[in-house]
């Protein structure tokens, strides 16, 4: 799947908690691919984590870190991409990875993402469960508008989600 661009790269996109960052670091090992994770490459770029960004200098901030860092991507190639679960907020970084290469969207119930929002450092203003609910709903079909394949991570094992995305 080469774009007109000449990438080649696949992101994951999902809910905080869906399994994105695991899964592209196996599916790097099985396909010797490289893969990279776009939270830890923005903190690269910010020189602070995720957490002290938000509370330092806002969402808004990290936000343009996640954009940079996705269109640095263009001068790569062949990556496997995990994609902060907040990245398709902006249209900018849906229509970036569309230009890169192929969108897939780990699908999960917010149950399967209530592990890890239970890790506050991810996120640091995870409020009320209600909150995560809105927020889990109003990202629903920006994740569906932007994927080209979408993958059910409900109920299944490790191995039977890599296959499918594989
Ligand atoms: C966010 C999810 C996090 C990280 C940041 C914002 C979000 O990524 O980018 O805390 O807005 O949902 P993960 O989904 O990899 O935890």
């Amino acid at each position: 799947y080469v774009t007109h661009e000449g990438c080649d790269h696949v992101f994951f996109v999902g809910f905080l908690g869906a399994g994105k960052s695991t899964l592209a670091r196996n599916l790097g090992r099985l396909y010797r691919r490289r893969y990279v994770d776009t939270d830890r490459l923005a903190e690269r770029l910010l020189r602070k984590t995720v957490s002290e960004c938000f509370h330092q200098d806002g969402e808004g901030r990290f936000r343009d870190a996640e954009t940079e860092v996705l269109r640095r991507l263009r001068d790569e190639r062949s990556l496997l991409v995990s994609c902060g679960g907040g990245i398709v907020e902006r249209e900018e970084n849906c229509h970036l990875m569309h230009e890169m290469g192929a969108v897939v969207f780990l699908r999960g119930s917010l149950q399967d993402s209530a592990r890890q929002i239970q890790h506050p450092e991810k996120r640091p203003d995870w409020g009320s469960s209600g909150e995560t609910r809105a927020l889990f709903e109003h990202r629903m079909p920006l994740y569906e508008r932007t994927a080209d394949y979408i993958v059910e991570i409900t109920g299944k094992s490790f191995e039977q989600v890599a296959q499918e995305a594989g």
